[in-house]
């Protein structure tokens, strides 16, 4: 078992790659979702936004195999796991290291989707209002931007229930993946169970669904919706109007 002490030593990165797999509930079924999500799209060529190790681009790539992708990250260790990755497919990726917040990615690319997954949540709402908008004009007609994030519940009977879901999804797959309590230990010990915190977070502003689904349909998508949903975690699905 790992002691606390070792937990305590690794940095956000670290904690992710180790445990990533336990403590995002039901993360294959979810990658599935999105990846569903990009069938059909009018250019084979995908923007991963925050992509962390690549797990998306890696579905996407094997699934497609005239895909391409766009690795997008602020962590250049995260996009040098991502591009090991990626290594069997080819070299059909492009790599920009680049904080979301910024505008300079967000300009001269045309993509027939965008996806990304657990990190809209750090920017506040006006930053996400913001961001749909310039990703549907990143997007030629017809194309999809499809996210999985956590949500911010209204209510504090939905908050329990998300962080118990969480908690429990966590321990389960802890049993499973590690043998034992390791990664249960570690989930608790780094307080990534938002929905525990005793209030509001700098780091991470989720909005609720309805604030995302109001906010999609403003920046002019179409087919704005909520696929999967669980313990908070949710896939959201819009579309550029096709001509
Ligand atoms: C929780 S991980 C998710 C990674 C990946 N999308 C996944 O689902 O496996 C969040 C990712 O967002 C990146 N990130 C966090 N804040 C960022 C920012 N302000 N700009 C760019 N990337 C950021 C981190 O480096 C990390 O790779």
């Amino acid at each position: 078992m790992t002691e606390l002490t070792e937990i305590w030593d690794l940095s956000d990165t670290e904690v992710f790659t180790r445990y990533g797999d336990v403590f995002v509930p039901r993360r294959h079924e979810q990658m599935t979702a999105v990846c569903d999500l990009l069938s059909g799209i009018p250019i084979p060529h995908v923007l991963d936004l925050c992509c962390g190790e690549g797990r998306l681009s890696e579905e996407y790539l094997r699934r497609n195999p005239e895909g391409r992708v766009t690795l997008l990250d602020g962590s250049r260790e995260m996009l040098d796991r991502a591009v090991e990755r990626l290594a069997p497919f080819g070299g059909r990726h492009a790599v920009r290291e680049a904080d979301i917040e910024d505008h300079a990615w967000r300009q001269g690319a045309t993509y027939g989707a965008v996806v990304t997954s657990l990190a809209v949540h750090h920017l506040d709402g006006a930053g996400k209002r913001t961001l749909y908008k310039d990703i549907h004009a990143m997007l030629a007609p017809g194309g999809a931007f499809v996210m999985a994030d956590l949500v911010e519940p209204t209510g504090a009977a939905a908050r329990a229930l998300a962080g118990d879901h969480w908690e429990q999804a966590v321990r389960e797959g802890s049993l499973e993946q590690f043998g034992g309590d390791e990664a249960a230990i570690a989930f608790e010990k780094s307080e990534w169970n938002y929905y525990r915190l005793p209030g509001p977070d700098p780091l991470d502003k989720p909005s609720s669904v309805a604030e995302h689904l109001d906010w999609l349909r403003e920046a002019g998508f179409v087919e704005v919706d909520v696929v999967w949903m669980y313990a908070g975690h949710t896939v959201f699905t819009a579309r550029r109007k096709a001509n």
